[in-house]
């Protein structure tokens, strides 16, 4: 069995930079308390009529594309992560596969939120190491911004989150003990609804109503943020240690650490916790904010592109979000 490799990566984000100034003149917020709280200093907010939620996955993939070797002809797979749908369905990796003009492949969508990048790269790296398939495309992208409730009954989501997507073309290692060693996903639906957007849902008789859409509404995200920070900063290391423990490794064997990007204190307390140095953590929410599945990509693809990550590196990929849902992943790069 070949493991699979990330053999191309790409990201993009939105030109459209907004700052916390620009924010706290439409909302009641501050630079200092956003930078205090999250560290994010700017975010990107993308012009939805051109850079739909696909289209941005699709300039990402184009890029992983091209650093594989490979074209959307030769794709066998899509794998694609969103809790931002461009529509309530179909899912967005059919809209891919249009975008790209892939051959009639399966897309499959993944709703794992915040985990769904390395959900996906789990179900992704299946079908290498099965043989059943030759290169799989993996995207996570998301339209955050128009979905905001700026208002203060949402200002403490609404400052967190940004526009962006990455991407990942897997194909089998030909060089043994490289490649995924492996991935570990996890769930605790008890804790669903404290961040999450439940209407216009299916669970209700009354699909929609007015006051779905007023400030409150369940058409907005609502996340009670200190207990969804106290789980965060429990399961990251947890999850982390998890892989290294799997595959025989110590945090000190560990090159790089890219976690998802939910709050700069979320990530350094992991860091703090684990004992890692700085260049060992590849943060990237100072500029572009949580972009929930889009970021570990969009944090692998800086990095790499910052020499930070080398051909032998030892790499793990950890995520915490909306479900409860968590996960890593180990890689050999
Ligand atoms: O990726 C998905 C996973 N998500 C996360 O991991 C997020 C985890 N949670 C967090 O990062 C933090 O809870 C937040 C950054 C979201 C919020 O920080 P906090 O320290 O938990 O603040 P808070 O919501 O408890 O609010 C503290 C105060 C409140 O005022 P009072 O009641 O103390 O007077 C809020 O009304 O700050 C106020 N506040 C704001 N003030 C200015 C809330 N949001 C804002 C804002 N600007 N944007």
């Amino acid at each position: 069995m070949k493991n699979a490799k990330l053999a191309g990566i790409g990201y993009y984000v939105p030109e459209n930079i907004v700052t916390n100034d620009d924010l706290s003149k439409i909302m009641n917020t501050s630079d200092e308390w956003i930078v205090e709280r999250t560290g994010i200093k700017e975010r990107r907010y993308a012009n939805v009529e051109e850079d739909k939620n696909y289209v941005m996955g699709a300039k990402a993939a184009r890029k992983a594309m091209k650093m594989a070797g490979t074209n959307p002809e030769e794709i066998d797979l899509i794998v694609y992560a969103t809790l931002s749908a461009d529509y309530v369905f179909p899912g967005s990796g059919v809209l891919l596969q249009k975008e790209l003009g892939c051959k009639h492949i399966g897309a499959i969508d993944v709703r794992a939120q915040c985990s769904g990048f390395v959900y996906g790269l789990s179900i992704a790296e299946q079908y290498i190491k099965t043989g059943m398939y030759k290169n799989v495309l993996l995207v996570g992208s998301e339209i955050h911004s128009i979905g905001l409730d700026y208002t203060d009954n949402g200002r403490h989501i609404a400052i967190i989150f940004g526009d962006g997507a990455g991407a990942a073309v897997l194909q089998p290692s030909e060089e043994k003990g490289k490649g995924v060693l492996s991935t570990h996903l996890h769930s605790e639906g008890e804790h669903a609804e404290q961040l999450a957007v439940i209407d216009p849902g299916f669970h209700k008789k009354e699909r929609f109503h007015p006051d779905m859409i007023k400030p409150g509404g369940g058409f907005y995200p609502v996340m009670n943020g200190q207990f969804v920070f106290k789980n965060a900063v429990t399961r990251f290391p947890e999850v982390i240690q998890e892989a290294l423990d799997k595959n025989g490794y110590a945090v000190s064997d560990l090159d790089l650490l890219i976690p998802h990007q939910a709050n700069l204190r979320i990530s350094q307390f992991v860091q703090k916790k684990m004992g890692l140095p700085d260049e060992k953590i590849h943060n990237t929410i100072m500029k572009y904010g949580n972009t929930t599945a889009a970021s570990i990509p969009i944090g692998l693809c800086e990095a790499y592109e910052a020499g930070k990550v080398k051909d032998g590196d030892l790499v793990c990929l950890a995520a915490f979000g909306s479900g409860f849902t968590w996960a890593s992943a180990l890689i050999r790069w």
